[in-house]
């Protein structure tokens, strides 16, 4: 893990391979070790994955909207790999926040994976259950959000169920949920709730998107997901058979595969100044 001071807070980020970053970037309530099942990209890139500010081994101050979250990621890919432009990869939260990467810092950003995640912000009712799942957190710790999220987490077919990765992927997520502080779920959840819809500054275009969902992804369905790829120029939606809204971590393999063919058809990138 390298340590990046940023000025009220120090991130810490998992460093591995080689070549250009990609930087990825987790989801809620998680940490960067989500990303285990893409270790064995690191052949072929530099895999920069932080554990965004109040999450894992960053620990202190929690986070206080996605917009932060991309300025933190920004300031980490800045810092870790000077003069580099990064493919973008985020899921569900990372997902949200890599968008705002893409808009706030285009210079740093060569292409964009949005994984099992939006461009609309929330509805009313989903603003209204995050304030009632934050209240419930509060009152009786992080054991409620698992129970919460868990079983939405992962694809219900039997067929995927019974994966051999499957065991080990929700003891990971388990523990990763557990791991969290109360105050980092909270503030997380209120930045959530209050992130703005991106339908608007993606239909504009920005830079090569490639959209990723699993198959059974009840959170972020793949008619979303379409939804949303019809929105923004040129962009491609893959959807993986048996993953639900983990797909990274549910077929790493199908998801490796995609994310390096994407990566390997994209114009040669040039350096900053
Ligand atoms: C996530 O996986 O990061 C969350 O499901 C995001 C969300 O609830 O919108």
């Amino acid at each position: 893990m390298r340590d990046v001071p940023l000025a009220d807070t120090t991130l810490r980020v998992h460093d591995v391979g080689g070549g250009e970053p990609l930087l990825l970037l987790h989801g809620f309530p998680l940490d960067h070790r989500m990303w285990s099942g893409q270790e064995a990209l690191a052949g072929r890139h530099r895999l920069l994955a932080p554990d965004q500010r109040g999450f894992g081994r960053s620990g202190g101050s929690a986070p206080s909207s996605v917009e932060q979250l991309a300025d933190d990621a920004a300031a980490a890919l800045t810092a870790l790999a000077p003069g580099a432009r990064a493919v973008v990869c985020g899921l569900s939260l990372g997902g949200y926040v890599a968008q705002h990467v893409a808009i706030r810092h285009p210079d740093l950003v060569a292409a964009l994976v949005l994984v099992d995640t939006k461009l609309e912000a929330d509805t009313p009712d989903a603003r209204a259950a995050r304030h009632d799942l934050a209240a419930r957190v509060q009152r009786a710790g992080t054991r409620v959000l698992a129970e919460a999220m868990l079983p939405r987490l992962f694809a219900a077919s039997a067929v995927a169920r019974d994966t051999p990765q499957r065991g080990a992927a929700e003891a990971l997520v388990r523990a990763m949920i557990l791991g969290t502080p109360v105050a980092t779920v909270t503030a997380a959840l209120a930045a959530l709730a209050t992130r703005p819809d991106m339908t608007g500054a993606f239909a504009a275009g920005t830079v090569p998107t490639l959209l990723v969902c699993g198959a059974e992804d009840v959170i972020t369905p793949p008619e979303r997901m379409a939804a949303d790829a019809a929105v923004i120029p040129g962009a491609r939606l893959a959807v993986v058979p048996r993953c639900g809204h983990m797909t990274p971590l549910e077929d790493p393999a199908a998801f490796n595969t995609l994310l390096a063919e994407f990566v390997d058809g994209l114009p040669r990138r040039e350096r900053r100044a």
